[in-house]
């Protein structure tokens, strides 16, 4: 180099200029480079500037104050070119942390799910049945022909049973009865609770049924529905009414309107369907009745097939649909929204 070797005849503001130039222009690009460059520009023994500090004495006293800053400047830069080339480097070995754009905006959180608003109706139901003192049953969802029909009074050859009706997973025989099926609603459950368990009852079943229908916008294969069946001495309509218009009230507000309307059904006698009253501001008569349970005083029948003492024993049962309920609700006016999981339609509730 040529500099190291600068001839004395050239005067130290001419070296120091050089040599500025040189450490301008050097490239550092591997870790030894950065070594090699700091030996020789900053070296304890033989570093150029290191050398050049030495020679401030051959300097004129009146120059040596400007020689003395030069040389300062000269020694800042090869320092801060070292600092720089070192960086570089380091961030050259963590190409992963290299990349981090500190600038871009946060990522979005991964859309979470949300309660099926199914779900959430069955939830609401529940809740307002266990402030009533009710108590929560399950049962499953693949029946016998027991306790889906026969137990609850179904004469053999109720239409009911009809395969129209029914999904069967194990055919009936030829006179209608026997077969394992779906259960078609939630009243087995009232079988098995009371098989299992002694009077009294005061109990809700929520869960699944399916029938064989034809899908349409009011109509699906399976929907949801809550049983409710209480069993004590002394249990009359009076407490079934009193039970469901509280749970209604609840459930829709204050000013609900219902109408029980007699009805049959082969588990209980009497037997009432309940419809709400849903005002429609269009609608020629400015609303209509909608069905939204069935209920009634359990059928003796029903309490003598699971081995309680009618005569002793009084109870109501009722049936109603989720599905409907929720459409009320919230103003949904097809079922199969309920089933299609289009999260369009799911991300509203
Ligand atoms: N199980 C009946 C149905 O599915 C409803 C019901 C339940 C009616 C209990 C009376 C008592 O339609």
């Amino acid at each position: 180099m040529q500099t190291s070797e600068t001839p004395s005849d050239k005067s130290l503001l001419e070296i120091v200029e050089a040599v500025g130039q040189e450490i301008e222009a050097a490239t550092v690009s591997s870790e030894a480079e950065a070594e090699a460059f700091r030996v020789r520009y900053l070296g304890q023994r033989s570093g150029i500037v290191t050398k050049l500090f030495k020679r401030i004495r051959e300097v004129p006293p009146e120059d040596r104050r400007e020689a003395g800053q030069r040389l300062n400047a000269l020694k800042k830069l090869a320092e801060a070119r070292l600092e720089a080339a070192r960086n570089h480097l380091r961030q050259d070995q963590r190409p992963e942390q290299a990349a981090i754009d500190l600038t871009l905006p946060g990522r979005r959180p991964t859309p979470t799910g949300s309660t099926h608003l199914i779900t959430q109706t069955l939830h609401d139901i529940t809740r307002i049945f266990e402030r009533l003192g009710f108590t929560v049953a399950d049962g499953p969802e693949i029946e016998d022909d027991w306790h889906n029909f026969t137990a609850l009074n179904f004469p053999p050859d109720h239409p009911a049973r009809d395969m129209q009706d029914t999904l069967f997973i194990e055919a009936p025989a030829n006179d209608g009865s026997g077969g394992v099926m779906l259960r078609t609603h939630t009243s087995p459950v009232q079988i098995r609770v009371m098989e299992a368990n002694d009077p009294p009852f005061r109990l809700i079943a929520p869960g699944r049924v399916y029938r064989n229908e034809t899908i349409t916008y009011k109509s699906y294969c399976l929907f949801y529905q809550v049983e409710g069946l209480v069993v004590d001495e002394g249990v009359t309509m009076a407490d079934l009414k009193h039970v469901l218009y509280t749970f209604a009230r609840t459930f829709f507000g204050d000013e609900v309107t219902l109408r029980f309307r007699p009805s049959f059904f082969p588990f209980t006698e009497p037997s009432a369907e309940v419809d709400i009253w849903w005002p429609l501001p269009d609608h020629p008569k400015g609303g209509r009745w909608m069905e939204i349970l069935g209920s009634g005083m359990v059928d003796p029948n029903v309490l003598e097939a699971v081995g309680i003492d009618a005569e002793r024993y009084t109870g109501y049962a009722f049936g109603m649909g989720v599905e409907r309920p929720a459409m009320l609700r919230y103003g949904i006016d097809d079922i199969r929204l309920f089933y299609e999981n289009d999260v369009r339609f799911l991300d509203q509730f």
